[in-house]
């Protein structure tokens, strides 16, 4: 007999025991896998079934879309909305929360997702991946768009599949964070790194500096000491990376620490950083935080933001605690200084 666990023991063994657990997370949980599975295959065969390049159409972020962008939000879609599990779902490629059709039966969660997060990277031939947050509510009920405006404290389930050299699914249900790599043979999650740790000291960070000379004072005190290295306050030389796909630069820094930053800048005021908050940040800020690491706009805990709007942005800063807690009290010394 083999000891490998596969996702769904794993998944059953933690909700057992749970007062209320019927099975049917594991079932809802089982389809996003599904789904993934697919979107993981679609990605890999890429070019020889031609789903590369442009669909020529924008999300409502007015950015340009991807073919895969829409192809996988349509698996995504259609391996939830039959299920019975779901009640309604909301994707960061569509304006609005997707119902379900009539014809199903409605069930007691809510399923957000960005269906191929980092997706500008694959024409090139990078990571990209899913990420995907779950929320309670009231079973066989219609939601409305306010229905989806909970804070992130309020998820049940966060996660992200990554289509790397692995396609590898990171996990937390609030008792700390797994991973798991499909075995594509037998086409199963198995879990191979249980209870990720984010190390709480680091000397790696990722920002985009091509937006530098926009970034608010605190940020430009952070980095610039990072930058300076040994020769500054610092006394520890830092190194950096970028991937520009938020689940790969996540997943580094879950397994060997680090900071990202995505923070508010100056050009545009309605746009607070570039990273959404129902898609990205509150799924990831769950992850980080259960995995010892801290998840900020700098000013607030990314959890406690009670979302506007579906569609929200968001700075983001997240990582290594000791790192994410020097920026922050850059941002509180700031504003005490300008109040
Ligand atoms: O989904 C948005 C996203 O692609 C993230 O995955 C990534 O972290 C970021 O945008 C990259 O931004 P930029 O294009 O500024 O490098
Ligand atoms: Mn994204």
């Amino acid at each position: 007999m083999s000891d490998q666990v596969t996702l769904t023991q794993f998944i059953i063994e933690q909700q057992r025991g749970l007062p209320d657990a019927s099975g049917t997370f594991t079932l809802l949980l089982n389809n996003i896998v599904t789904a993934c599975k697919q979107i993981s295959n679609r990605v890999n065969r890429g070019a020889l079934i031609g789903v590369l390049g442009s669909a020529g159409t924008e999300n409502v972020q007015g950015e340009v879309q991807k073919k895969l962008d829409i192809i996988t939000h349509d698996i995504m879609v259609r391996a939830l909305n039959w299920s019975g599990q779901v009640g309604g779902m909301a994707s960061e490629e569509t304006d609005d929360p997707i119902k379900v059709p009539t014809q199903y039966p409605k069930g007691k969660y809510l399923v957000l997702f960005d269906p191929l997060d980092g997706s500008s990277n694959i024409d090139i031939n990078l990571t990209v991946g899913t990420i995907f947050s779950i929320l309670r509510c009231r079973e066989g009920m219609d939601p409305e768009t306010e229905d989806f405006l909970r804070k992130g404290n309020e998820q049940v389930c966060a996660g992200f599949v990554l289509y790397g050299p692995s396609t590898m699914l990171v996990i937390t249900t609030g008792k700390g964070v797994n991973g798991f790599t499909l075995d594509q043979d037998v086409g199963e999650f198995i879990l191979t790194h249980r209870n990720m740790r984010i190390p709480e000291e680091t000397d790696e960070f990722a920002i985009n500096m091509s937006n530098q000379r926009f970034w608010e004072p605190p940020v430009q005190q952070y980095i610039d000491e990072c930058v300076t290295g040994v020769d500054g306050v610092r006394s520890k030389n830092f190194n950096m990376r970028w991937v520009a796909s938020l689940v790969a630069d996540v997943y580094r820094i879950l397994t060997r620490g680090g900071i990202f930053l995505y923070p508010a800048d100056l050009r545009d005021p309605s746009k607070p950083g570039k990273l959404r908050l129902m898609y990205e940040a509150n799924p990831m800020a769950f992850i980080i935080e259960q995995a010892g690491g801290v998840c900020t706009t700098g000013r607030e805990a990314i959890l406690d933001i009670k979302p506007q709007t579906i569609h929200q942005r968001v700075p983001l800063i997240l990582g290594s605690k000791t790192e994410v807690e020097r920026i922050t009290d850059y941002y509180s010394q700031y504003d005490q200084a300008n109040t």
